[in-house]
């Protein structure tokens, strides 16, 4: 949509939520007890929080904003915590694109909320019950138990109850009217009425697929952090020593070449934001598959002409859950933030592993 069409333009933004239930006072005691709390397997991403199975209450919730070009979404959520619901949660830290946090689905592609400008994705009101089918599907991935969501989740009015771990999908079709009117039965603010010339325009956003839910659109990042961490992100370097005229060790160098450096530069520019990982159909958010934040931190290192690690790495990659499990769809280069080619680092290292292993 051009910005002239955008000038006070009304929009619709519909945002999945969820709400946590509270915990409960027995799990309180227990996680505080040194003695309450049962070990949680040999995982060594099992102590995540991911790993619990967090139940609440998924709902959608409409709110009319008036847009104006050049606003980001971030712009506008941020309008809508201070002006009209706060009890609305996202996260988000620089507002610049550089800090990865507020990665999230918007209308089914993963994208950072700060760098999303409102224009580029206001797009036709069709109906509820395309809008809700066309979220369930495009950008929504179950990461636990697979269930046919597409279908009964639209359906029902409150999702109460359900885990976030397997029903990202899940979609209240009761939407209410915070900031528009106070009155649930005013028919005039339904998601069907709301389709008329004077307010044609929508915004679906959602948590980052892929992610256990937290709360509204935060995830836990718990995992894609841990699965870096495995894969050692940094240097392994053995430092010549350089000294001073008088023969003392002035400091370590770690010399390199221009040409070097470009080989591995622009992965060095990886934020973690997780948006390839929510784009990955393969990245289940476990063990299934690492996931391509991570082998790009491994890649950058494996990259790096002054690390020693490189046969140890390819061998830390080189298995079943790792860049094996890459079925290079490619889907995860399409919307990195840092214009990273990440199906094509991807596909790279898989040829360095095979070569590795021959
Ligand atoms: S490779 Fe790109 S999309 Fe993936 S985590 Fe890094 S910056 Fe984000
Ligand atoms: S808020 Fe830091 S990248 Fe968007």
């Amino acid at each position: 949509m051009s910005e002239d069409a955008m000038h006070g333009m009304k929009v619709t933004i519909r945002i999945q939520r969820f709400t946590p239930a509270p915990e409960r006072e027995h799990a309180r005691r227990h996680s505080s007890s040194p003695f309450g709390g049962k070990a949680r397997g040999s995982s060594p991403f099992g102590s995540s929080p991911s790993r619990r199975r967090i139940r609440g209450k998924h709902f959608t919730q409409d709110y009319n904003i008036e847009a104006h070009p050049g606003q980001t979404v971030l712009d506008i959520l941020l309008d809508i915590k201070r002006n009209i619901d706060p009890t609305l949660e996202f996260r988000y830290s620089c507002g610049h694109g550089i800090c990865g946090s507020d990665a999230v689905s918007i209308n089914g592609t993963p994208t950072l909320l700060c760098t999303a400008k409102i224009e580029d994705y206001a797009r036709p009101e069709t109906n509820q019950t395309d809008g809700a089918k066309a979220m369930a599907n495009k950008g929504f991935r179950p990461t636990g138990t697979t269930k046919n969501v597409a279908d009964d989740s639209i359906s029902e009015t409150n999702a109460e109850t359900i885990s976030a771990n397997d029903t990202a999908s899940r979609i209240d079709s009761t939407t209410s009217n915070f900031g528009n009117t106070n009155d649930p039965n005013d028919q005039s603010n339904s998601p069907t009425s709301q389709n008329t010339p004077s307010n044609p325009t929508v915004i679906e956003i959602a948590p980052l697929p892929g992610f256990p839910v937290l709360r509204d659109l935060i995830v836990d990042i718990d995992q894609m952090m841990n699965q870096i961490k495995k894969l050692e992100p940094y240097l392994k370097a053995d430092g010549k020593l350089a000294r001073t005229k008088d023969g003392k060790i002035d400091m370590f160098e770690y010399l390199q070449k221009p040409e070097e450096l470009k080989r591995y530069e622009l992965l060095s520019n990886c934020i973690s934001c997780g948006v390839c990982e929510g784009s990955c159909p393969v990245y289940a958010g476990g063990e299934a598959f690492i996931g391509p934040a991570a082998l790009i931190a491994s890649s950058r290192f494996i990259n790096d002409s002054r690390d020693n690690a490189t046969d140890e790495r390819l061998d830390a990659i080189a298995t079943a859950d790792g860049i094996t499990a890459c079925q290079s769809v490619r889907a995860c280069s399409r919307e990195c933030p840092r214009g990273i080619d990440v199906g094509e680092e991807m596909w790279q290292l898989t040829e360095r592993v095979k070569n590795h292993q021959s």
